[in-house]
């Protein structure tokens, strides 16, 4: 079982996205029981807030409302239990990077290794965001089979 964490700043729009869409995507591929998805923030800012509406509705309208979720920060005692650590943009990176001082087993990657998901919350484009998302999803589901072997 395999433990990926996506991550962005206020873990209220794209990392719940990344979570919500990843978990669909192993459910239509059968590999569901093979990885644990979650989702956390960088910052405080939102912690303990639902995900955010237009980024729940993004998802509805596209056909998925299997989830429930609430703001959580990243903390450095989480490093050793996810497998892997995905990051929206550089920023998430740097600071990921600055709350585990050492990634060590080289865990944290962005989603789109030469692009960053622009925050919605301040484009206020969440279908570019939810198009971008699932094909950074698509592409690490892809990249995760080769890897593990599934
Ligand atoms: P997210 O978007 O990082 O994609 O969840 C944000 C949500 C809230 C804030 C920033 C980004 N905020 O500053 O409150």
């Amino acid at each position: 079982m395999k433990k990926i964490v996506f991550v962005c700043l206020g873990n209220i729009c794209r990392s719940p996205m990344a979570e919500a869409i990843m978990n669909q995507l192993l459910e239509e591929s059968g590999l569901k029981s093979k990885f644990i998805i979650e989702s956390r923030a960088t910052s405080k800012e939102e912690e303990g807030n639902p995900i955010y509406p237009l980024a729940k509705e993004k998802l509805i309208e596209k056909g998925i409302s299997n989830f429930s979720h609430y703001s959580q920060v990243f903390t450095k005692e989480k490093y050793e239990y996810y497998d892997y650590i995905i990051g929206m943009d550089d920023k998430n990176i740097h600071s990921l990077l600055q709350i585990v001082e050492n990634d060590w087993n080289k865990k944290i990657k962005k989603l789109h290794p030469n692009h960053n998901i622009l925050d919605p919350w301040y484009t206020r484009d969440f279908e570019t965001t939810y198009q971008e998302i699932e094909k950074g999803c698509r592409l690490l589901l892809e990249d995760l089979i080769k890897r593990e072997g599934e």
